[in-house]
């Protein structure tokens, strides 16, 4: 693959973070106007508990309901065997599995200890019949944990180390929860882990919050060390109900204007995407987030036209 791929999420982390609940009709309309932007993979919904995370509890209806392009990517968000099964059942052929690395935010996040859901991970995946969905094992509280702090690298490598143990072919997300990291942990927790965990079965996704306006600036160094998969979430929405203090994901746009800007090809026309943007951030506008929305639209987007001509799915 040349470029990179940008992962839309919006229609998962982003709308997680939203307390009224939002029409499954509005959600549909959202997920059509965003993956038609050229997005390769779009995150749609979790299949975790109703009471944890009320807002996403239409997820298979959505499923049932929405009109995607052949040949897009859908992943969605499962925390244990329970939710595997649901997500196979609605038809999901890629699930994005989560653990933290932290004892704490795991505890609040699915009221396990880590032991114990790397413990139910493992099994799960060892007992599964039939094909086996392709695997995010999405890795929360990589750098920093709201009760913890800063997460000493070791850890993570330990985490690491126990995914590719129980699940040699996977895709594994490193996730700055909090938005609390700095590049310069980003660059060195990936340099650790790039050269000695990648290869063909075992890749890296990273997946950034923007509390501190750093979002871009982390995914670039991640890029530098050889990732090539971002998540990011229009309109810059988004944020774990159980993680006090994060905010929005780093902005789909603002990532592909970074990238196409460094000549990176996302493949994603960000003129539309600008414009789904501005649907999703409406949303709930106290929430959203990202920078570019607020330039002046056709400065924004000057050179870009033919930047992203002819590469949009
Ligand atoms: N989907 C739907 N329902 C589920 C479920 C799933 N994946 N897993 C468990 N449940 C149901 C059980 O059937 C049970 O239902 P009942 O009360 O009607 O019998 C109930 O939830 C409690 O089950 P239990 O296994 O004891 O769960 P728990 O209370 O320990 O909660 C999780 C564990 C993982 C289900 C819950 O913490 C959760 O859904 N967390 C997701 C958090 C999240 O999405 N965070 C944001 C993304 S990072
Ligand atoms: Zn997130």
């Amino acid at each position: 693959m040349t470029g990179v791929e940008i992962v839309e999420v919006a229609p998962r982390d982003g709308f997680q973070a939203v307390k009224p609940f939002i029409p499954t009709e509005t959600k549909i309309e959202l997920i059509e106007e965003l993956v038609a932007c050229g997005f390769r993979r779009v995150e749609i919904g979790s299949f975790v508990s109703p009471k944890a995370i009320p807002q996403l509890a239409d997820t298979p209806e959505i499923l049932q309901r929405v009109s995607l392009p052949k040949g897009l990517r859908v992943m969605a968000l499962v925390p244990n065997a329970k939710g595997l099964q649901l997500a196979r059942n609605a038809g999901i052929k890629e699930v994005s599995w989560v653990i933290s690395v932290t004892e704490s935010h795991n505890r609040a996040n699915v009221n396990r200890s880590v032991d114990e859901s790397f413990r139910d991970f493992a099994a799960a995946w060892r007992d599964l019949d039939g094909d086996k969905p392709k695997l995010r094992l999405g890795l929360s509280t990589c750098f920093d944990c709201p009760w913890e702090g800063r997460v000493p690298e070791d850890q993570v490598v330990r985490a690491v180390e126990r995914v590719i143990e129980a699940a040699p072919d996977v895709e594994i997300g490193i996730c700055d929860t909090t938005g609390r990291a700095a590049p310069d942990h980003v660059g060195a927790l990936f340099g650790r882990l790039m050269p000695r965990y990648a290869s063909d079965r075992v890749t890296f996704a990273y997946h950034g919050h923007d509390t501190y306006g750093l979002g871009v600036a982390n995914a670039i160094e991640a890029y530098r060390q050889g990732v090539r998969v971002f998540d990011g979430a229009a309109g810059g929405l988004g944020g774990c109900p159980f993680a006090p203090g994060a905010a929005g994901n780093t902005a789909s746009e603002d990532l592909v204007f970074a990238f196409e800007h460094m000549g990176v090809r996302t493949g994603v026309d960000l003129t539309k995407l600008l414009a789904a943007a501005d649907r999703v951030a409406a949303v709930e506008p106290r929430q959203a987030g990202g920078k570019l929305r607020t330039v002046p639209r056709k400065r924004a987007l000057a050179g870009f036209g033919h930047a992203t001509q002819g590469v949009g799915a």
